[in-house]
């Protein structure tokens, strides 16, 4: 989307014809470059933290800000860097000399600029709205699990497991999310004139109960999907077809009030080097979950491992001890070579 597939369709006679769900090249710079969002959050007077741009030519006015910041130290790479661009450090000295090899080119391109931000105390959740570019549908909220160690230790993952809906997210916060941060959004985006037709994930930190935005993502999330979607009691695809023919005004969307769990079972060796091609045994019981596959191929009548994250396994209930319960026992019933899960997705939010 940030290179423009969107784009490509619009400007190809046949393939206009085709509803594309997902921004165009414009509005997907809103994940593309940390700048470019955060620009237009101050524009908007759409709440996120402080910020600096930092470049090699301005480091010493990058240095003041920094200095003039409580640790830690937030830095983060302007453009994609497969989820590993953030950086956060405690000690001043240590985070100025990360900040001069980033921008020397530790991602890359991606670092030629460094977004240096505030850093937001409080709990994080996701939300995701999906937009035509004139009305929106609220989707649930949801909460990920990044690290791969349980108690949230260890490195960073695409995400271990999630949570639908979040527990401490009140009707009360929601609508301070919709009021102070979804409606301008929507509004900033047709004021300039950026189209936007998809899903906006809107990554939040609640800071004292006020919701501040970390980040925007312009697709939903994994393995957040994994719990946003399956609650949506309404037909997801008259959604989309809504959402293609710029008719979405007409659609409500009804969610189950069920909580809903997804577990992600992954490749030993995951985040960093894994072996694949082992063959998953038990996928063909009857399960009181959903198993959907990622990391997964067939081959010659046989499902076997083809990635890192393999399996997200999410079920319900009527609470998240219930709904992670069955998550627990179908994984239970399934092996692979090396398997992994953390045990602990969900317990710090009963
Ligand atoms: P991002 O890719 O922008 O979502 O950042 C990755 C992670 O870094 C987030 O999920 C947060 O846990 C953390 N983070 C990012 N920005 C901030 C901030 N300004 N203050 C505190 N934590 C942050
Ligand atoms: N789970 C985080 C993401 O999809 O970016």
């Amino acid at each position: 989307m940030v290179k423009g597939i969107h784009d490509f369709f619009i400007a190809d006679k046949e393939l206009q014809k085709v509803p594309v769900i997902g921004p165009q090249k414009l509005a997907a710079t809103l994940e593309g470059s940390k700048e470019f969002a955060k620009q237009f959050m101050f524009r908007h007077s759409i709440p996120t933290a402080e910020y600096f741009t930092a470049t090699n030519e301005n480091i010493s006015d990058a240095f003041s800000f920094m200095e003039r910041q409580k640790a830690p130290y937030v830095l983060k790479a302007d453009g994609l860097a497969a989820g590993k661009g953030v950086l956060i450090i405690e000690d001043l000295v240590q985070a100025k000399e990360e900040l001069k090899s980033m921008l020397a080119g530790k991602f890359g391109a991606a670092s030629k600029k460094v977004v240096i931000e505030e850093c937001l105390k409080g709990i994080e959740l996701s939300t995701f709205v999906l937009t035509d570019g004139d009305s929106y549908l609220v989707l649930p909220e949801a909460k990920d699990y990044k690290r791969i160690g349980e108690k949230d230790t260890g490195l960073n993952t695409g995400g271990m497991g999630a949570v639908s809906p979040v527990p401490f997210a009140s009707k009360e916060f929601l609508a301070k999310v919709e009021e102070r941060i979804i409606k301008p959004t929507i509004e900033g985006l047709k004021k300039d004139s950026i189209p936007y037709t998809g899903f906006i994930f809107i990554g939040l930190m609640n800071v004292n109960g006020d919701p501040k935005v970390i980040e925007y993502n312009v697709r939903m999330g994994d393995p957040e999907t994994e719990v946003v979607i399956p609650r949506l009691k309404s037909d997801f695809l008259e959604i989309l077809e809504a959402v293609g023919k710029k008719n979405l005004k007409s659609k409500k969307s009804e969610f189950y009030d069920e909580i809903y769990t997804t577990v992600m079972v992954v490749s030993g060796g995951y985040p960093e080097e894994y072996k694949k091609n082992f063959e998953i045994q038990g996928l063909d019981q009857q399960f009181e979950s959903v198993v959907f596959h990622a990391g997964t191929s067939l081959q010659q009548g046989k499902v076997i491992t083809s990635g890192g994250r393999v399996l997200s396994v999410t079920s319900s209930g009527k609470d998240i001890k219930e709904a992670l319960a069955k998550s627990y026992n179908t994984i239970k019933k399934i092996d692979f070579e090396g398997m992994y899960y953390r045990k602990d997705i969900g317990l710090d939010l009963i």
